[in-house]
């Protein structure tokens, strides 16, 4: 996720370290019924709750309700959240996507909210047009770094003493295979 405040769009090239591009992986559209496994967008009315819960997520960080509402109105952000358990925040915007932040309460880890999420998110970015998606994750965080290895994420750079306790932040990426163009597609 962003150090701080309002993110800015991650620039970076598309091919990793090694000048490799990662294939496309597959990603499920959502359906008319929107993202499965008791998914739904979130609005600006849901901002205090996703504030409650990304505060649980990341103590260190102060994402206000007022914060999490700006950001919802900014054009192609969308949250989508598993109410009382996690949330995901992503923007699509010129063909790509980046996760702005991503969070599950402690209580609710580990029986697949956050690959629910991350899935949810990944069809939503491609539902919008994106072709990549990226992200920022702390070098010390085990735990989101294993999600998104899984998920197919690769390290396509490096922000040293990105976050406020001097950490590293690594940007990864992951491609995202083309949903066909048609009338249900939503527009970023
Ligand atoms: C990272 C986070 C979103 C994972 O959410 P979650 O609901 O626990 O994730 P899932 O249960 O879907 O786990 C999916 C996979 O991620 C990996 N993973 C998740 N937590 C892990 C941990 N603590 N240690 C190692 N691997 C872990 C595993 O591969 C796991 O699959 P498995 O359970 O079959 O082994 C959650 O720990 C969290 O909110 N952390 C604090 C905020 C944060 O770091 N957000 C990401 C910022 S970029």
């Amino acid at each position: 996720m962003p150090a701080s405040g309002t993110p800015a769009p991650v620039a970076v090239s598309a091919a990793g370290p090694d000048g490799a591009v990662p294939r496309p992986g597959p990603v499920a559209a959502p359906d008319a019924d929107g993202p499965p496994g008791g998914i739904r967008a979130a609005g600006a009315a849901d901002a205090p709750s996703l504030a409650a819960l990304h505060a649980l997520a990341f103590p260190a960080e102060k994402w206000g309700p007022d914060a999490i509402a700006l950001m919802l109105e900014l054009p192609g952000t969308v949250a989508l959240q598993r109410p009382g358990e996690g949330f995901v925040l992503l923007r699509a915007a010129a063909g790509e996507a980046e996760i702005l932040t991503l969070a599950v309460a402690p209580a609710a880890r580990r029986r697949g909210c956050g690959g629910a999420l991350l899935a949810a998110a990944l069809a939503a970015a491609a539902a919008l047009g994106a072709l990549a998606m990226f992200l920022e994750v702390a070098a010390g965080n085990a735990a989101a770094r294993a999600l998104y290895a899984a998920a197919g994420f690769t390290q396509v750079g490096l922000r040293r003493r990105y976050y406020a306790d001097r950490s590293d932040a690594l940007v990864l990426r992951r491609d995202l295979a083309p949903i066909e163009d048609g009338p249900d597609r939503p527009r970023a």
